[in-house]
């Protein structure tokens, strides 16, 4: 076992043992091979370095209850960067490629996949990138697909501890017909603006709108948006986010608990009526939200404050959805979704 301070891992970069890479090349993919070095050679003409013609995926795998090692929905993540690649027309690998090489880079660094007692857990990062070099703008003929891996903790503070975020009126993250609904590289740099601007003003997360008419909202920088109001599971359908896996995974859970799910439209006037309000993705599962704010500029001085439940407690009901999730995850309760992949 490495030897770390596995309750604080906090969310940030550290070596493993092994990364993996499959190259492709003349229309095929070519054998998955495992690096001890994590830096990789490649082309200063590569399109990903000038036309950041690159796509990634975030999952997590999880030592559990009972020793067993689970590896969370891969084929969803798989079949999400197929569909990122794809629309920047280059190879994406097989559902088969990605779960081997997810299940593969987590046996290569088993001693970094973080203790149960810890809840901590294990963040992979499949990468794939345009690496033919290239000057004219069109879709790489060469990629090179990277699975990464690193032990990981709470993302921001300790886990469910709640936020104060603001909402973006004069930065968008994503286009009208954009790619926001897809994992680029390209997303995150379009959101670090507003996200440095918020941050120094001391909010932690940015709340995004939809960037065609700034009316209803989107979703946060790197997590959707939930809310919840009397038994209602209420998330924003939008062209312009990303589909969430966690989301996905909780519109189930809600059901599940009979609660009703409402995807649609959420108008920002709505937000005076929500009792609990989250951001959700796979580096925290659920992050209450205390406080939003709406300011005509980030920059402007003027507020218009919502609050929810209490700022140093997650609320009732997302709190229970959050605990079925990583009880699932852990192995603590049964996982009747057939949701987890088990690394023998
Ligand atoms: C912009 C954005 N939205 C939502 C999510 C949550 O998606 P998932 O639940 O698949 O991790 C992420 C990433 O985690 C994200 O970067």
């Amino acid at each position: 076992m490495a030897n770390f301070d596995w309750n604080n891992l906090g969310f940030s970069y550290r070596k493993t043992n092994t990364i993996l890479s499959c190259s492709y090349k003349d229309g095929q993919w070519g054998p998955v091979e495992s690096h001890t070095d994590d830096n990789i050679k490649l082309s200063a003409f590569a399109g990903a370095l000038h036309y950041s013609i690159e796509c990634f995926e975030g999952l997590k795998a999880f030592r559990g209850a009972d020793g067993k090692v689970r590896i969370f929905r891969p084929d969803e993540n798989a079949a999400r960067l197929q569909r990122s690649a794809a629309f920047m027309g280059i190879a994406a690998p097989s559902t088969e490629l990605f779960i081997e090489m997810c299940v593969r880079v987590v046996k290569e660094n088993i001693d970094f996949l973080p203790p149960y007692e810890s809840q901590a857990s294990m963040y992979l990062r499949p990468t794939l990138i345009g690496s033919n070099p290239q000057l004219g703008v069109k879709s790489s003929t060469e990629c090179l697909f990277l699975m990464l891996c690193a032990p990981v903790g709470a993302y921001t503070g300790g886990n469910l501890q709640p936020s104060c975020t603001v909402i973006s009126r004069d930065y968008d993250r994503a286009a009208p017909n954009g790619t926001g609904n897809l994992k680029l590289g390209s997303n995150y740099a379009a959101s670090l603006y507003s996200y440095n601007l918020a941050h120094k003003l001391g909010y932690e997360a940015v709340l995004y709108l939809d960037p065609l008419t700034h009316t209803c909202i989107d979703e946060f920088g790197s997590s959707n948006f939930f809310a919840i109001r009397d038994n209602s599971y209420i998330t924003p359908k939008s062209d312009t986010i990303l589909p969430s896996i966690t989301n996905k995974s909780l519109e189930a859970v809600a059901k599940e608990l009979g609660m009703t799910v409402e995807r649609r439209k959420v108008p920002v006037e709505e937000l005076s009526t929500f009792e609990e309000v989250g951001e959700c993705g796979t580096a925290v599962v659920i992050t209450p939200v205390y406080r939003i704010d709406d300011k005509p500029a980030l920059e402007s001085g003027e507020v218009t404050t919502y609050s929810f439940g209490q700022k140093d407690r997650c609320g009732e009901k997302s709190l229970k959805l959050y605990k079925t999730i990583r009880g699932i995850q852990y192995g603590e309760i049964e996982d009747p979704f057939g949701w987890c992949m088990f690394v023998e």
